[in-house]
């Protein structure tokens, strides 16, 4: 039998009824990411991360990401995958990361603000030159 992470792949519900959050989340936009030497790299520069407040979905071949621009110069970057049942972490609601699948919402920071979840994100550093965010693993 498949598990739950896998299905997660191809269904948006894995693991139980799907709820809906009190608001509809927006769908974040996506972000391609270059993976080399323990780094992804993301071309921020005239992308949806041009204004401070934004986030995306990056997506690399060493995983996916939630990155989010914090000032003129800092960003914050987390795991997109959730604590909970392993879906992917598509949408945003504000401030808030929303989960897809069962509603919970995390920080920009990854810090869970509503269940099922109970586990944070995992952060990871950043650093910014030139357009390009590095994101270190
Ligand atoms: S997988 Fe259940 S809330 Fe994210």
């Amino acid at each position: 039998m498949a598990s739950c992470a896998t299905l997660a792949t191809f269904f948006s519900a894995c693991g139980g009824s799907p709820t809906s959050p009190s608001a509809p989340a927006a769908t974040l936009p996506v972000l391609p990411g270059q993976f080399a030497s323990s780094r992804v790299q993301v071309t921020v520069a005239g992308s949806a991360l041009d204004n401070v407040g934004a986030a995306a979905l990056v997506e690399s071949v060493a995983g996916v990401f939630l990155l989010a621009r914090t000032s003129a110069i800092a960003f914050t970057a987390v795991d997109a995958i959730c604590s909970h049942e392993s879906c992917t972490i598509t949408g945003s609601d504000g401030s808030a990361y929303v989960c897809p699948c069962h509603g919970s919402r995390y920080s920009r920071s990854g810090q869970v603000l509503a269940g099922p979840a109970k586990a944070s994100l995992r952060q990871f550093g950043t650093t910014f030159a030139d357009g390009v965010v590095t994101i270190a693993l």
